[in-house]
């Protein structure tokens, strides 16, 4: 299984006048590249501080009592804002239950779209080039560092012919993309006109074909128009003459017939094959002055490649590959040696310390783990890489606590002796104590300890697949990184290029005619047009997993359906993760892989959506089946009785025992473990211990499966 995120073992509570409210109890799961992901459950089960949590946008009263969410290298609940910054939106997105709430009443509906990719169009620019500098340092100093024949200065004029290289390539595709952009501009302007003129408004062709004609003629690139050119003269110089003809008959037709053959030949032009400019610079830093705009692209990279390969790039990953093992063995080096003060560590903290001492301990400590990650390592490990941030946090809570236990128990009793002596004075009382939240330091003291014991883990599995190393695929793999940090600083996105890119999502996501709606208001749009809108702008930087929280609790039964169905397509096309929230079960029949089924916090069954459906196993998940409308029947629901516990002071048991029929004493006094039913399918709950009585499933759900079975499909169609 492709796991894309993983979230193990999350506490989240939140601090009120009334004590901390536990919202989200000790909860794993795991997410699948590509797959649905749905977490369902009544109100107040802490769905969406789940999703919030995986996000970064939790409330400023939340606290993280522990656990991790890890992607990409990286645990998000450990990581410093500005770096969940550059997660949030672009990796991440999240859609709401209310679409206004998401977009600016005041705002046209495009440059809502198009700002985000602006702003982000420019500080990945900015990062890029920051990045790409930084890894080179790095590189360079580690191919120094190996060389054990004296061959310095070769390296650095391997490195700086690299750089060169680059800087070449970067002028050249900057040059490309400038007339790029001017294609699509002018594409863009012809598209607008047209769409006009079809909708009967007044367009001034006479002007359009004059600027056109100018237009045309500016667009000139070595490698943008190799093969276009004649095309972009001749069609030019018709620009041009039919713009005199304004007063001819059926002027205005061929206008529209000549325009429209502009724009397919711009559109044409810019999809032709790009240049592989890295080899080209270099082909280009050797031989100036070659008559090289004339050849086809595509033979041009060939021959670019070949030429790089044999004059330079052999050689340059010969000692990039030195500098690369090098880095690799010297931070196994030292990851073998920081194990040991990794085993002191474990001890040190589970023994006696002020915090002070803990803090510097830390520090020390994090300092050699910072010094044994391979900086040459483009995929990020997380768990070394928030080492540090990871022990603070924990040091810094437990000390938090355990100033503050003694105060809230001193409050605590104060306040229950005032209590009970108005009482017993006889008074009236109309106000309650508020529970104590105190924490357990023997808890707190363990979390400090599992951060390194984490490590630990973490470094003995790679001390033992350190035999295992593709080097080769590693020095050209940095090879790539380096290609697209370049090319990402030459990157533009122009207003332009973002109005066509946002037209493009809009039609995507079912908007008709995007471009007349791209210049409305959020209010000229109804309440599905605007959740696609609001899905467009979270797809704008192409995200990895969508986080959708009741996207179609505010629309209609109809509507709701298609924003189903379009999510759904949007995860086939572009193979998104998805993970989905809603109270109804129903909801997430059709779209769903896996399924969180979760209550007061914690979840209580886990499976595949067959598992949930066909062989669902906790009563609260038969409770929400059975409170499930279906439409095939009249039958009546069955709601569930009870409301869900008081989350400040969660039951000892299960706390779903209250409200569930079949409860047994043991669920007032135990939290039930979770039960392995199948390779995938779990569930917390009592019935499933071997010493159980035998309960059957209710019969209105049987009933259901035996329905579905029937017509073969798996929901409530
Ligand atoms: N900022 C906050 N301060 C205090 N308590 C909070 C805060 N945010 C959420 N909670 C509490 O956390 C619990 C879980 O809330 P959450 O929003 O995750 O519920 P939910 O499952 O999404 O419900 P709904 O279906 O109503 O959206 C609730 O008891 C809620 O009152
Ligand atoms: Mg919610």
């Amino acid at each position: 299984m492709d796991k894309i995120l993983e979230a193990k073992n999350l506490k989240i509570s939140f601090r009120t006048s009334n004590g901390a409210v536990k919202a989200v109890r000790d909860i794993s799961f795991d997410l699948e590249r590509g797959k649905t992901f749905a977490i369902v459950g009544e109100s107040g089960s802490g769905k969406s501080v789940t999703s919030r949590a995986v996000i970064g946008i939790l409330a400023g009263n939340a606290i993280i009592e522990g656990g991790e969410i890890l992607y990409d290298g990286k645990d998000l609940l450990k990581i410093e804002e500005d770096e969940m910054h550059k997660i949030r939106g672009d990796k991440i997105s999240m859609i709401f239950q209310d679409p206004l709430s998401s977009l600016n009443p005041i705002v046209k509906i495009g440059n809502q779209i198009t700002e985000a990719m602006i702003l982000k169009n420019k500080s990945n620019r900015r990062e890029a080039r920051k990045d790409f500098n930084k890894m080179l340092a790095i590189l360079k100093s580690n191919m120094i560092a190996a060389d054990k024949t004296s061959n310095a200065e070769k390296i650095s004029d391997l490195i700086k012919v690299f750089d060169k290289c680059n800087i070449v390539a970067n002028q050249y595709e900057n040059a490309y993309n400038n007339a790029y952009t001017k294609a699509i501009d002018l594409s863009s302007d012809i598209k607008d006109a047209l769409f006009k003129h079809e909708k009967k408004q007044k367009t001034d062709f006479t002007a359009l074909l004059g600027n056109c004609a100018a237009r045309l003629k500016k667009i000139s690139d070595k490698f943008l128009t190799v093969g276009y050119n004649d095309r972009l003269t001749e069609l030019s110089a018709q620009c041009h003459r039919l713009k005199k003809l304004s007063k001819s008959e059926d002027f205005e037709n061929k206008a529209t017939v000549l325009l429209g053959s502009v724009k397919d030949f711009l559109a044409d032009m810019t999809s032709a094959v790009r240049p592989s400019f890295f080899q080209i610079g270099y082909y280009l830093l050797k031989y100036p002055d070659t008559s090289i705009g004339e050849k086809p692209i595509e033979r041009l990279n060939e021959e670019a490649l070949i030429y790089l390969n044999k004059n330079f790039l052999d050689e340059f990953l010969s000692f990039e590959k030195l500098g690369v093992i090098y880095s690799y063995n010297r931070a196994l080096k030292k990851k073998k040696s920081v194990l040991e003060p990794l085993h002191k560590a474990k001890e040190y903290y589970s023994g006696d310390f002020t915090h002070a001492e803990a803090v510097k301990y830390a520090e020390d400590l994090s300092k050699q783990v910072e010094e044994s990650i391979d900086k040459l390592e483009i995929i990020k490990d997380n768990v070394a890489y928030t080492f540090r941030t990871g022990l603070l946090t924990a040091i810094n809570r437990y000390f938090t606590c355990k100033k503050r236990n003694p105060k809230e128990e001193r409050r605590f009793a104060k306040q229950t002796a005032k209590h009970d002596k108005s009482l017993a004075a006889g008074k009236k009382v109309d106000w309650k104590v508020i529970p104590k939240s105190v924490y357990d330091l023997d808890d707190l003291k363990e979390d400090i300890v599992s951060v390194v014991n984490r490590l630990i883990k973490k470094y003995d599995r790679y001390i033992a697949e350190s035999t295992d190393i593709d080097f080769d695929a590693r020095s050209l793999a940095l090879i790539e990184y380096f290609k697209e940090k370049a090319s990402q600083v030459v990157y533009r996105v122009t207003k332009n290029m973002a109005k066509e890119m946002a037209i493009k999502l809009m039609e995507e996501v079912g908007i008709h005619e995007p471009r007349r709606r791209f210049y409305q208001y959020p209010f000229e749009f109804s309440g599905g047009m605007r959740q696609r809108i609001v899905i467009a702008i979270a797809l704008v930087a192409n995200p990895d997993i969508l986080i959708c929280d009741e996207p179609t609790t505010a629309l209609d039964v109809t509507i709701q359906a298609q924003i189903l169905e379009l999510i759904n397509k949007l995860k086939r096309e572009r193979n998104l993760t998805v993970i989905f929230i809603t109270h109804d079960l129903g909801v997430v029949a059709n779209m769903a892989d896996t399924i969180a089924v979760m209550y007061a916090g914690k979840i209580v069954e886990y499976g595949t959506a067959d598992d949930i459906f066909y062989n669902p196993r906790h009563p609260y998940t038969w409770a929400l089946l059975s409170s499930m409308p279906e439409l095939a029947t009249s039958e009546k629901l069955d709601t569930i009785p009870g409301t869900p516990p008081n989350m400040i002071y969660p039951p000892e048991g299960d706390a779903f025992a209250e409200r569930n029929k079949y409860a047994m004493e043991i669920d007032f006094e135990q939290q039930p473990p979770m039960f392995k039913i199948s390779e995938t399918h779990k569930a917390a709950t009592w019935l499933l211990h071997p010493n159980a009585p035998k309960v059957d499933i209710p019969k209105i759900i049987t009933d259901r499966i035996e329905r579905m079975n029937k017509t073969g499909g798996s929901n409530n169609e």
